[in-house]
């Protein structure tokens, strides 16, 4: 069955599976790049730059294999899988805040933009991070390739972009914790343990099988981006 269909309320349904819906990779990863946001903006904040500049570059990576693995990763970890078009996504807006619960998956519909717009505003933060200068001699790693005025530029950028993904990550957890209250859905410790408790049959636990090879090849492109990056 399609991932992203949803399905009636457990309860309606009747008994209920801890069902694998999220790889390994996904987990680790979102709480890499949690813990990582909150270590960018303290570093960036007290002027910590070099700590500042590897934090970034380890985040980069992560956004990157997260993306790679978007189209290549698990069945229910590709984009493929929960990103769908604007009207669903407006229907199920108006049916959530009228209080009717779809269990899915992976992402909802409303939340599988969100992971899109995180990635975004995180890629773009981070690249815009390696062009960066701080006035005071440290450096992003390509900001020798453009111009003093670009890199100031860039720099600007960066130093408000920063304010968007805060918002950002709010609202994501506003939005976790809204449907934990409202609906006592155990999203959080999915993505901590990778299983959903899901109608029987609701979802394929192959589609949160690890392909492993992919996971090195994937690997392995990132650090080769990083290391280009720093040569
Ligand atoms: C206490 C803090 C956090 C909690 C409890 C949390 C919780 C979660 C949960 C439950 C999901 C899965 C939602 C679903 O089932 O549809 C998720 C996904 C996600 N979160 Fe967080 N999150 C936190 C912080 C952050 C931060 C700071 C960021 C980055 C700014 C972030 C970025 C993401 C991304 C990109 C995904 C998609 C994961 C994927 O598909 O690989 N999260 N988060
Ligand atoms: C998503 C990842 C990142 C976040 C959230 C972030 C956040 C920040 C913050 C909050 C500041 C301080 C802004 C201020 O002084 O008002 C800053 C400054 C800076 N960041 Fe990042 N950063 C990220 C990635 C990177 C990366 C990858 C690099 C380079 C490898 C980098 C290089 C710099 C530099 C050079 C500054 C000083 C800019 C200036 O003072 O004009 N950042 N960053």
């Amino acid at each position: 069955m399609n991932p992203s269909t949803p399905q009636d309320a457990p309860s309606a349904v009747g008994a209920t599976l801890a069902v694998p819906v999220w790889d390994w990779p996904v987990r680790v990863v979102h709480w890499a790049i949690a813990v990582l946001v909150v270590v960018l903006v303290a570093t960036g904040l007290t002027d910590m730059i070099e700590w500042h500049m590897r934090a970034g570059q380890v985040l980069l990576m992560l956004v990157l294999f997260r993306v790679l693995w978007g189209f290549f990763g698990s069945r229910n970890a590709r984009f493929g899988a929960f990103v769908t078009g604007p009207s669903r996504v407006l229907r199920y807006g108006r049916s959530l805040f009228g209080g009717k619960h779809e269990v899915h998956a992976t992402h909802n519909l409303a939340g599988g933009w969100m992971v899109v717009l995180l990635l975004a505003a995180l890629a773009t933060q981070a690249v815009l991070g390696l062009f960066a200068n701080d006035e005071a001699g440290s450096n992003g790693p390509l900001e020798r390739y453009i111009s003093d005025d670009l890199s100031n530029t860039l720099s600007g950028w960066h130093v408000k972009l920063w304010w968007l993904i805060v918002a950002l990550a709010v609202i994501h957890v506003a939005a976790v914790v809204y449907h934990r209250v409202r609906f006592r859905d155990g999203l959080t410790r999915a993505m901590f343990t990778g299983r959903k408790d899901l109608p029987a049959g609701a979802a394929d636990p192959q589609h949160a099988a690890t392909p492993w090879l992919r996971v090195v090849v994937i690997a392995a492109v990132c650090f080769a981006a990083m290391w280009l990056v720093n040569r």
